[in-house]
């Protein structure tokens, strides 16, 4: 990759890493769509899985790379043949592979996890480099804990896989710990002390333990560093990874104190980070920046009023900015087949006819329960009833009796496999007799994590957009669904994350990384 002065290369892991983050599983079509939003986002590369941690990861890697033509494909591997040879495999088709391999630097790690010396991780980490750099030149090592690691020994090794062939340097902070000046200083000591830099390019990947993800990545890139590993919505290991769209829209917004500017396409991150949602049923928190409901909401009188008078005196970037306008009604009960595909081609989204026959039945059915369709219920529509592979668990009908007299009861029939099975749920409330219907039609009782309820637009007749959060071996398991009616959107909801949960289970990783 020729190094374009004042570019800061963007490097999305949220299919690697991003997927780690409990709940966050992806089947091979999710994947796949995310990625070719992240292309239109203009990402510059995509990490797109882990190939020897299963099959499924392997198979979603190598049609990411078949598929995606504008953006460099990455594959991680331990520093390790099998590992890199199998990362090979899967990218090679990619019109820009990129082998990203790692291995730990940090003596924490050497001692209790590796068990090897030094002088043995520096071999296999200059072996695995010149293994991948005999399949592409495009290889990018990560010394793995570098924050945690002997400045000495991180500059011998960052050194030496230069030497070796790597082209990018990843510098992770692993565990979340470092705090910017420290990690700034850090980015500057190396710059200072590997004497054979040349045109490398030095890599940030922060971990958000701390709430510092961005701040460390932009101290880093105050430092020399220009590229930034990161997540949308910074989904990600434990408390996650640097936020894409934070770090995008500082360094736009701040060019001022930068002098730098990255190739992504800003009003595709709520897009981007709405499909994210859509596909792992993991709510944004109202709060969070850029994308969260609230980021560009104006409660106070004094701001209003100063907003009214001059935009610029409480609002620092536009919403149009990044992609999000005032919700308007799109669609509605007389709209036909050629308003929808039209809609959804300005939406960016390209349906095949029978793709485009559910969406206008869908929209049809919608329309009876709801005056106005807006791009969010279209969305949702196309998140649940197009994108979605074939499920095990599908919802037929239901029926709920409640009240302040009544026994709440919920009746339903469901489509399991090829068969239809039908039984009658009683709960405390609505919800809670659907989801004991639902548990007793699958024969499942996975405990419930979580239950939330969120309107997708304004407005009393809004969908409501439920998310579940059922437990399965120790981690959370998403499933969303959207209805006018909340309860049908909580069976919906419910029923997703089951599916999911079966997906999960076919799919399970053999090996899991930080
Ligand atoms: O956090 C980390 O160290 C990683 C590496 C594999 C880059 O994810
Ligand atoms: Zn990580």
């Amino acid at each position: 990759m020729k190094k374009e002065k004042n570019r800061v290369y963007i490097f999305d892991t949220t299919l690697r890493d991003g997927e780690q983050s409990p709940g966050s599983s992806m089947n091979t079509e999710e994947k796949i769509i995310l990625a070719r939003q992240l292309e239109k986002l203009g990402v510059d590369i995509i990490e797109a899985g882990f190939p020897i941690a299963s099959d499924g990861d392997f198979d979603a890697v190598r049609q990411i790379a078949k598929e995606i033509k504008k953006t460099q494909v990455a594959g991680l591997a331990r520093a390790n043949k099998g590992d890199i040879d199998c990362a090979w495999q899967a990218i090679k088709h990619a019109a820009d592979p990129r082998i990203h391999t790692f291995i730990s630097s940090s003596d924490i790690h050497l001692k209790y996890q590796l068990k090897k010396s030094r002088e043995q991780v520096l071999k296999e980490a200059v072996a695995a480099v010149k293994l991948a750099s005999s399949y592409t030149k495009n290889v990018e090592f990560s010394p793995m804990d570098a924050t945690r690691s002997d400045k000495d020994y991180l500059v011998e090794m960052v050194s030496s896989v230069i030497d070796a062939g790597a082209c990018t340097i990843n510098i992770p902070d692993t565990v979340g710990y470092t705090i910017p000046d420290e990690f700034g200083s850090l980015i500057a000591y190396l710059f200072a002390n590997v004497k054979n830099m040349g045109d490398t390019i030095i890599s940030v990947h922060c971990h958000n333990d701390l709430g510092l993800a961005v701040a460390n990545s932009l101290a880093a890139i105050r430092n020399g560093a220009r590229q930034v590993e990161c997540t949308i919505n910074g989904i990600g290991e434990r408390a996650g990874n640097t936020a894409m769209e934070e770090i995008v829209m500082a360094l736009q917004t701040r060019k001022d104190l930068y002098g730098l500017y990255t190739k992504i396409k800003t009003d595709q991150i709520y897009k981007t980070s709405r499909q994210l949602t859509q596909i792992t049923g993991i709510p944004v928190q109202p709060n969070k920046a850029i994308v969260g409901a609230n980021a560009f909401a104006h409660e106070s009188g004094i701001h209003q009023d100063g907003l009214i008078k001059e935009k610029i005196t409480y609002e620092i970037m536009t919403p149009q900015s990044v992609g999000i306008s005032d919700t308007h009604i799109v669609l509605g009960k007389h709209s036909g087949r050629n308003a929808i595909s039209h809609h959804l081609k300005k939406m960016g989204y390209m349906l095949g006819d029978e793709q485009l026959n559910k969406v206008a039945a869908k929209v049809k059915a919608l329309a009876d329960i709801k005056k106005d369709i807006y791009d969010e219920d279209l969305e949702a529509i196309l998140y649940e009833e197009v994108y979605r592979v074939e499920d095990k668990y599908n919802l037929v009908y239901l029926n709920v009796v409640s009240g302040n007299v009544a026994i709440p009861t919920a009746t339903m029939e469901m489509q399991v496999g090829k068969d239809l099975v039908r039984a009658a749920g009683f709960g405390n409330g609505p919800v809670d007799a659907t989801f004991e219907a639902i548990r007793s039609i699958t024969k499942t009782n996975y405990p419930l994590l979580k239950y939330a309820v969120n309107a997708i637009t304004g407005g009393s007749d809004a969908q409501g957009e439920v998310t579940v959060q059922l437990k399965y071996n120790g981690n959370p398991v998403a499933g969303r669904g959207s209805h006018p009616d909340v309860i049908v959107a909580s069976a919906k909801a419910y029923i997703n994350a089951l599916n999911r949960l079966e997906f999960l289970k076919e799919n399970a990783k053999k090996v899991k990384v930080e």
